[in-house]
């Protein structure tokens, strides 16, 4: 290691599933029971600037400007995966920053650990291949695996014990069908049950995980070719029917995991009426009360004005499908 600081910035966007994951095969290398399947976002964004210098003798992490100790220790052990890569023990300094609500079911872990990936895999010099990155980001959160990549992107849950199967890759580019994303955001508090230790109590305790796990495998295979033949109406019936099968997942878990709120729940009776009027939405939600309609792209006004009227609902972006996780500077 030289004495220079080696250090980069990259950034990168929440995805949203929609053949969605919800339990682990593995959880100390953050193996998924099953595949999903998520669009890459382009209206919000993770900065991260990675920064290792001999001169540090501890990491030094900050998120939005504030250090928090768990989250330190989870980011402390992610850089060890990739400094035992390079050989070397050099700390580093993380500043990340989001341009939306963290830990609210806007998926800030997945661009937070995809970003972080990207950023420390170019620090180092290390040079890995997108797949890589994708089972690396995996050890910090599932869902960030698919952020490594932009578009439609299906991440395969594998079936080797060292995860080395267990990887996104791209189906589609964000560009070959630009469908657009509104977001309801029903609440900015930080929800009270992380997905992780979700996943673990519905894994132990929901009478329906194993039904959930076993109906996946089909609504993936379906979802993907809806992707490939630009299905919307097809897209739209699995992607509704995953995310209510996960919710039901985590409503029977003991104790119940409720992440809606009235609101969430007004929203998606919203987007059924606006559907029966012949628009082109449909919804997702995920471990968090907003609302996500994914719509085809001329209908994106109409159905972002319609959620706008929802009572409780305090915010609405609309999205695009972007890229994946990109070193800043870079063509
Ligand atoms: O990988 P995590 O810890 O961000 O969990 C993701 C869980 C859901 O967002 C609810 C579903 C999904 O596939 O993104």
């Amino acid at each position: 290691m030289t004495s220079r600081p080696l250090q980069a910035t990259a950034q990168a966007q929440p995805n949203i599933a929609l053949v969605k994951y919800w339990g682990k095969r593995d959880a100390a290398l953050n193996l998924p029971a099953a595949g999903s399947l998520s669009i890459t976002l382009d209206a919000l964004h993770t900065r991260t600037r990675v920064r290792f210098d001999d001169a540090l003798t501890a990491d030094y992490i900050t998120l939005d400007g504030e250090s928090d100790e768990a989250q330190s220790r989870k980011i402390g052990a992610f850089l060890d995966l990739f400094r035992a890569r390079a050989g070397i023990t050099t700390r580093a300094h993380v500043e990340s920053g989001n341009d939306f609500p963290t830990g609210a079911g806007l998926a800030s872990s997945a661009s937070g650990f995809a970003a972080l990936a990207a950023a420390t895999d170019r620090a180092l010099g290390l040079h890995l291949q997108s797949r890589e990155l994708s089972m690396l980001a995996r050890r910090g959160s599932g869902s960030a695996a698919r952020s490594i990549f932009g578009g439609f992107v299906e991440m395969a849950a594998g079936t080797r014990d060292d995860g080395k199967d267990a990887f996104a890759t791209p189906l589609l580019d964000a560009s070959a069908w630009p469908l657009k994303v509104v977001v309801a955001i029903t609440s900015r508090k930080r929800k009270a049950v992380d997905s992780r230790a979700g996943m673990e109590t519905s894994q132990r305790t929901s009478p329906y995980y194993r039904d959930w796990v076993a109906t996946v495998p089909h609504d993936l295979a379906a979802a993907r070719g809806a992707v490939q033949a630009r299905d919307f109406g097809k897209l739209a019936e699995i992607s509704e029917a995953s995310c209510l099968a996960m919710h039901a997942v985590m409503l029977a878990t003991r104790p119940a995991l409720i992440y809606w709120n009235g609101a969430t729940v007004d929203c998606i009776q919203c987007i059924r009426a606006l559907r029966l009027r012949g628009i082109g939405v449909f919804y997702t939600v995920d471990a968090g009360p907003q609302v996500k309609a994914v719509c085809l792209p001329d209908d994106a006004a109409d159905v972002a004005e319609a959620l706008r009227d929802v009572a409780g609902v305090e915010n609405v972006l609309v999205s695009g499908l972007g890229e994946g996780a990109r070193i800043e500077g870079d063509a």
